[in-house]
């Protein structure tokens, strides 16, 4: 049974591009509820933990040194259906792929730079979630 909630960090080329209140903004207009947020810098190391299942993929180097890059903005939503409607919001991981409206065709800016993550089931989202914010974090 869906828990309604997901998890998203905003990454370091749309905070460093100055876009983390328009995302934001585009977030809570479209119906989600920020249950837990923090501004924040993760090393390459908790990059990696944080990345681990994609540590056979040719990316995942590049990916742990642009995620540890600079700050990013982790938080906790919630809204019926979070994890598939959030989805929706972001658009498609390749930027190129993403439909017209949504946060990766209008700030991300490679495959990799794609200013925003979501999380993929409910599970990923309760594991991600806990891996920034503790339980006394979240309202
Ligand atoms: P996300 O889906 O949030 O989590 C995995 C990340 O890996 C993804 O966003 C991109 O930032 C990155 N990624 C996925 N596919 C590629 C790829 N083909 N090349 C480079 N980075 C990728």
């Amino acid at each position: 049974m869906p828990t309604n909630k997901t998890f998203t960090m905003i990454k370091p080329d749309a905070v460093q591009g100055g876009n983390s209140g328009a995302i934001i903004k585009m977030i809570e207009e479209a119906g989600f509820r920020i249950v837990a947020a923090k501004k924040t810098k993760l090393s390459a190391e908790r990059a990696g933990e944080f990345y681990a299942v994609h540590s056979e993929r040719p990316f995942y180097t590049d990916l742990c040194a642009y995620m540890s890059s600079g700050p990013i903005i982790p938080m906790i939503l919630e809204k019926e259906n979070a994890v598939a409607d959030f989805r929706k919001l972001i658009g498609a991981t390749n930027p190129a792929n993403a439909e017209e409206g949504t946060i990766r065709k209008l700030y991300a800016q490679s495959v990799e730079a794609n200013a925003i993550h979501g999380s993929d089931s409910d599970e990923n989202a309760a594991i991600e979630g806990s891996f920034f914010f503790a339980h006394t974090e979240q309202f």
